[in-house]
């Protein structure tokens, strides 16, 4: 690894989580510059939208000089390609997360040989917390502030009055 290794951090952060940023904070003691890239797909639906992802993510980040935040849409491989990078960084919370993420990383293996996944365990407080749980807390009125960020919770609460 070198002073400008890059690794990628994608996702759909619909939203970003406090299980997110542990994996973002500790990614970023790690390799020397990470980017946070927000997958756009037109076609899923998500709670919030590509734009409020990405603000979202910047308003919880605040500013930390090694890590960027972009968006990509397409195939992940395709986006890594494109910024040089050659590592693809992923959180695995459970043994459940183990299929996916297996089946994710190998495919992108063979489309993109030279990009290695590489995994970080959540931190075992983050362990269970899922972006479709905390909205589903939260859209049948529970309090989803254990999980999140309060900017986060803040922007929960209001699609919940809508
Ligand atoms: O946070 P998520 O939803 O688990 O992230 C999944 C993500 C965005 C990393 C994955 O769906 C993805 O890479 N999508 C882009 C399309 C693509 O490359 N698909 C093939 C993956 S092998």
């Amino acid at each position: 690894m070198s002073e400008h290794t890059l690794a990628i951090y994608p996702g759909s952060f619909d939203p970003i989580t406090y299980g997110h940023l542990d994996i973002i904070q500790r990614a970023s003691a790690v390799f020397p510059r990470l980017i946070v890239a927000v997958l756009h797909n037109p076609h899923k639906k998500s709670l919030f939208s590509f734009d409020e992802r990405i603000l979202l993510i910047r308003e919880v980040l605040g500013h930390m000089p090694n890590v960027k935040i972009d968006g990509f849409e397409g195939l992940l491989a395709d986006y890594v390609r494109s910024t040089n990078a050659k590592i693809i960084v992923r959180g695995l919370r459970a043994i459940s997360d183990f299929e996916y993420e297996f089946q994710m990383a190998l495919t992108n293996k063979k489309i993109c040989p030279d990009v290695e996944t590489v995994f970080m365990m959540s931190g075992e407080q983050y362990s269970y917390i899922s972006s479709r749980l905390i909205k589903e807390i939260s859209m049948l009125g529970g309090d989803a502030s254990y999980f999140v960020p309060g900017p986060v919770n803040r922007e929960l609460l209001k699609k919940l009055r809508k």
